[in-house]
């Protein structure tokens, strides 16, 4: 694929057929990715992935947690919310174009939360990759490398027929990973990125 291509069709995908990701693909895409430039050539990169039976049972630590109102405690503020002028618009606008293609009223309270959850459980895909960087480094500093690694694993998918969805919904209960992936207390879990085969006729993954 065309580099200006790939670029040009990376969009976020919200939903995956069951079709597991071999974990040689994964390898190589993460290879691939960790070609990004760091600054001083620290590579600060880490990697936490997650398939299978272990998934499962993150994803439900993780929905259990959300539905028990638990707070989150990330490790590091992924998202700034917005609120106001331009950038506000724009989240809304995402929303009403996702709620629009799902069929979710705005009035719908479970339709809504339905949707909610589907984030936190890593949009049901077989694959999530986490990003992650040791604390020893600070927390602004790994920054730009670690988007520029995340950004390189969303194109390179591409190339073997994957799709992503980049989300900070899957490491605001970072504890889930540590509990259930043995991550250590000295990592901090940055962002995730659902990976797996894009279903072609969800409603999200047409917009
Ligand atoms: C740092 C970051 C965090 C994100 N978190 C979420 C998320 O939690 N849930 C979600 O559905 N999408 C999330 N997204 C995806 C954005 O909504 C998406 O990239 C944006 O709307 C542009 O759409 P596109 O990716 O289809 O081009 C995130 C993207 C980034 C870069």
């Amino acid at each position: 694929m065309d580099l200006i291509e790939a670029i040009q069709q990376r969009k976020s995908i919200r939903a995956f057929t069951d079709k597991p990701v071999p974990k040689e693909t994964i390898m190589e895409i993460l290879n691939i990715a960790c070609r990004a430039p760091s600054a001083m050539n620290t590579q600060p990169w880490e990697f936490i992935v997650v398939t299978g039976e272990k998934l499962k049972r993150i994803r439900a630590a993780i929905v259990e947690k959300l539905k028990s109102g638990a707070p989150i405690v990330p490790d590091h503020l992924v998202v700034s919310w917005p609120n106001e002028g331009v950038y506000k618009q724009r989240q809304i606008n995402l929303a009403k174009q996702l709620f629009k293609a799902m069929d979710i009223p705005r009035e719908d309270k479970e339709k809504r939360a339905w949707w909610l959850e589907r984030g936190f459980r890593f949009f049901d895909a077989p694959a999530a990759i986490i990003i992650a960087t040791d604390k020893v480094l600070g927390e602004a500093g790994p920054l730009l490398d670690l988007g520029a690694v995340m950004q390189n694993i969303c194109l390179a998918a591409l190339q073997f027929d994957l799709g992503t969805c980049i989300e900070d919904q899957g490491v605001l209960y970072p504890e889930v990973f540590r509990e259930q992936a043995g991550v250590p207390p000295t990592k901090r879990l940055i962002i995730a990125i659902a990976l797996g085969y894009p279903d072609p006729d969800f409603p999200a993954n047409l917009i």
